[in-house]
């Protein structure tokens, strides 16, 4: 059986779905005399959170009156977004998981039965599947496309998207969004305008929530019908993109480059950081050699590497990430400016050439003066 809270337009034929269908019943499993029932009463409500469901359960009448035992039950669903079953026991009788409701709803439940009489040994109930293929409603084509969310600095976050390719003339998108310390959807605090319409939103620092499900959903109206939802779950600290490292300085002291910058400015802090320095050196035959070294674990935001014997000149620029440390994934900021060294050979060419012009301009008044002078002799 199942019963749900909120009846979305789906949510209801998924309920009459699961009403009438019962599971497939396999070998019935018996320990202590009675039968290893699975858990009775199953209902998946949607409390509106984007795809976060809680599915409740009670015990089976079979097990009521045993005691000496421990009841417990495995629950199993499919992540839709990391593809793979996803196992849990718990002894309660409620469990809330994170759904695609663009995907098929996947639950299996069975009872862990573990007593005296099985000599302390695990008996294991039949297990109940159930699968809800949402009926996809919404103008055909009309789902956005390119969805992605970018955190930049820890500072605000800016999540965009496209137009879907099937999308009715007039469309106007809605983003909702939750996660766990919020009693309820919240539509978009500032939408990101474009010339075809709402392309974005924009969230500031206050409105998110770190290492917690961040659900979202786009769908939108016009005139020729609703457009397709489109569903969202990320990890916010995983979307950070840090500012550009600025102010990079470099020195040459006894043989030594040495590379010293400030870190981004923002709100990720300096030990989640991580950069990338990337030097080209021009060496004496004009050749130009590329190197790229990552640095993590840094203690102070400088660098220091030998000058190459045979370089003229090295140029540095360098970027940004959250490292491993911090976060899952992220984003690299954008490049610094570049910054060389003095160039070896043509450091003093600009006075020498500012002197010959002198001597030459010099040289040629003179010449200019003598020649008038001898054609006024003349
Ligand atoms: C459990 O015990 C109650 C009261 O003794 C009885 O009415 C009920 O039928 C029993 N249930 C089972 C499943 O044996
Ligand atoms: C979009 O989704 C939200 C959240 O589920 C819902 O409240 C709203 O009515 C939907 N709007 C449209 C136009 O479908």
């Amino acid at each position: 059986m199942l019963l749900l809270n909120k009846f979305p337009a789906w949510l209801s034929a998924f309920a009459l779905l699961l009403l009438t269908q019962e599971p497939v019943s396999t070998s019935e499993v018996t320990a202590c005399g009675v039968t290893v029932d699975p858990p009775a009463n199953i209902e998946i409500t949607d409390p509106g959170f984007l795809g976060y469901l809680s599915i409740h359960w009670t015990q089976p009448a079979s097990l009521q009156n045993l005691t000496g035992c421990t009841v417990r039950y495995q629950l199993r669903y499919y992540d839709t977004y990391e593809e793979r079953w996803r196992s849990v026991r718990t002894v309660k009788l409620t469990y809330a998981a994170q759904f695609d409701l663009e995907k098929p709803v996947k639950v299996r439940i069975l009872t862990v039965l573990k007593c005296a009489c099985t000599k302390g040994t695990e008996v294991q109930g039949e297990e109940k599947e159930w699968v809800y293929t949402p009926e996809p409603t919404g103008v055909a084509g009309s789902r956005i496309r390119d969805f992605h969310c970018v955190y930049y600095g820890k500072e605000y976050m800016e999540c965009t998207w496209e137009a879907g390719p099937g999308q009715p003339p007039d469309s106007q998108h809605y983003l909702y969004y939750w996660h766990r310390e919020m009693d309820e959807t919240k539509e978009c605090p500032e939408y990101i305008i474009s010339s075809e319409g709402r392309s974005g939103c924009r969230f500031p620092r206050e409105s998110l929530l770190e290492f917690s499900k961040f659900n979202l959903c786009v769908n939108g109206s016009a005139p020729a019908g609703s457009l397709k939802m489109a569903y969202f779950s990320i990890e916010v600290q995983n979307h950070v993109k840090p500012t550009v490292v600025s102010s990079v300085h470099v020195s040459e002291t006894d043989g030594e480059l040495k590379l010293e910058w400030s870190p981004p400015s923002g709100q990720v802090p300096d030990h989640c950081l991580e950069y990338e320095v990337e030097s080209s050196t021009t060496m004496e035959n004009g050749k130009e050699k590329q190197e790229k070294i990552v640095l993590q674990n840094l203690e102070d935001t400088s660098f220091g590497i030998p000058r190459k014997a045979e370089s003229q000149k090295t140029c540095f620029r360098i970027r940004s990430k959250v490292n491993m440390y911090c976060a899952d994934g992220g984003f690299w900021s954008d490049w610094s400016q570049t910054k060389c060294t003095e160039d070896k050979e043509t450091q003093y060419i600009p006075k020498w050439r500012y002197l010959s012009l002198v001597v030459i301009g010099i040289a040629g008044v003179i010449i200019l003066c003598l020649s008038l002078w001898i054609l006024k002799k003349m």
